[in-house]
């Protein structure tokens, strides 16, 4: 984008921002237990703790929410959904959910067995979790580029085809399908590329293994494969995914994220007889397949906002938008994950407060910094999230401390992104005198949601 990032839209509805004092905000703080999480979002200036279900719909996507047909069988609503995804990824069968987990639910409960094993890029944490909950291993086979945060690569989603060829001949009959997220949230918010998920497919295909996308973010890293693959630059974002969906068997995809909605998902797919078995599932817990635990209305968001997403100014603007916070965090002396990922910017924490050990959870210190100085809600992705201690109070940190400021679609401007920059300035102006944190309650599943600290 040359020149000022501008968003490409003006603003029909506002909804006003909580600026709270600085002693509010630590009184809010302290009865919250250090936890961002436990905060109310009225506590919260910008919210920056994830882009999952935050985004601003347009005034298209409100216009058809008022047109939704409710009716509980074969909705207009739905055939439109419908239309939309089969358009955009080719599969035969299209089953909505009411989001991107109960998607996996369905497809995991009725294809992994205890013993068998889903290779992948990465995992998401709710993908890893429906996977292991039916008994079998998610193995993350990213390249090994993906794994330095302060490596600079184009595509760092990469799944490691090696690694893969000879993961399916090791376990063979133990793999009941293989996947690719896109972009990879858990490696950074990095993309794959279009060669690389065309040998993906190549390879599982030649295994008689499916392949199914964990498409979330698929508007993001088409927009990325475009910009940086060479050969892709003069084709649409909307050619590029349809492509990329049609290497593959199907899809789970929580429209929460590029289908700029506010709830809902979908799982899609080829194979007749397993849709036959979803559909059947679904009515067990989301309800009848033309709506699946979502009201006709959020189709009619989604159907719209699945186009939108691959709008070529709008994610040019996003991504210059992310890159933008990442330079200015890094300018005020913030390392950051490379390069940017589509969604989000983490932050290296672990290099930010070297005098914090990891046991004191540097990420989490940093986190609860940034919302004192000027009320920014972020996410820790490090040791609150994924240390381990033993019976022995033994303590195995995660491999990296990260803050992920994640930005909600749409929802805020460039200036709120200089002022989080600012902030970030003011927090990194007295980094020697941050001190770290010590759990006083963990619970046993999903810790950071509900953990509770106090001062080291
Ligand atoms: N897959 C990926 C890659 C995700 O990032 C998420 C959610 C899901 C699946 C699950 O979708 O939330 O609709 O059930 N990610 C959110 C985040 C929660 O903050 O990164 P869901």
């Amino acid at each position: 984008m040359a020149g000022v990032i501008f968003e490409p839209f003006k603003i029909k509805v506002v909804e006003p921002l909580a600026v709270l004092s600085r002693e509010e905000r630590a009184r809010r703080l302290e009865a919250a237990h250090r936890n961002l999480f436990l905060l109310p979002a009225e506590a919260v200036t910008f919210d920056f703790l994830t882009d999952s279900g935050t985004a601003a719909m347009s005034a298209a996507q409100w216009g058809a929410m008022m047109v939704a047909d409710e009716s509980y069988a074969g909705s207009r609503s739905f055939y439109r959904f419908e239309r939309v995804v089969k358009e955009l990824t080719g599969f035969r069968h299209v089953v909505p959910t009411h989001q991107g987990r109960a998607a996996e639910r369905i497809l995991f409960a009725l294809t992994v067995k205890p013993g068998m094993t889903v290779p992948s890029n990465c995992h998401f944490d709710t993908t890893r979790a429906n996977i292991e909950y039916g008994g079998g291993e998610p193995v993350d086979l990213v390249v090994a580029e993906g794994k330095d945060p302060a490596l600079d690569h184009p595509f760092k989603g990469n799944v490691d085809l090696a690694r893969l060829e000879a993961f399916c001949r090791e376990h063979a009959g133990r793999v009941p399908l293989g996947m690719a997220t896109i972009t990879n949230n858990s490696g950074g918010g990095q993309p794959a590329s279009l060669e690389n998920l065309r040998g993906v497919s190549r390879i599982l295909r030649s295994h008689g293994i499916p392949f199914f996308l964990d498409a979330c973010r698929f508007a993001e890293n088409c927009w990325f494969i475009k910009q940086r693959e060479p050969g892709q630059a003069s084709r649409s974002v909307k050619e590029i995914a349809q492509e990329v969906f049609r290497l593959a068997d199907g899809a789970t995809f929580s429209g929460k994220k590029d289908g700029l909605g506010n709830i809902g998902g979908f799982v899609a797919l080829n194979d007749d007889a397993l849709a036959e078995e979803v559909r059947n599932l679904l009515i067990l817990t989301e309800g009848f397949p033309t709506y699946g635990g979502c009201a006709a209305r959020d189709l009619e968001a989604l159907a719209v906002g699945i186009e939108e997403a691959m709008e070529e100014p709008y994610l040019e603007y996003r991504a210059a938008t992310t890159r933008y916070l990442a330079e200015g965090l890094e300018a005020v002396g913030m390392a950051t994950l490379k390069p940017p990922g589509g969604h989000a910017v983490y932050i290296d924490a672990k290099a930010f407060l070297p005098h914090v050990p990891q046991s004191q959870y540097p990420g989490q210190a940093l986190a609860l910094e940034l919302y004192l100085e000027g009320g920014v809600r972020s996410c820790e992705i490090g040791s609150v999230m994924f240390g381990k201690s033993d019976a022995a109070g033994r303590f195995t940190p995660a491999s990296m401390e990260l803050v992920r400021l994640a930005l909600p679609r749409r929802c805020y401007t460039q200036s709120h992104v200089d002022r989080v920059i600012e902030i970030a300035a003011a927090v990194a102006a007295r980094r020697a005198s941050i001190r770290g944190l010590r759990l006083v309650h963990r619970p046993k599943f999903l810790p950071h949601f509900t953990a509770r600290f106090a001062p080291a």
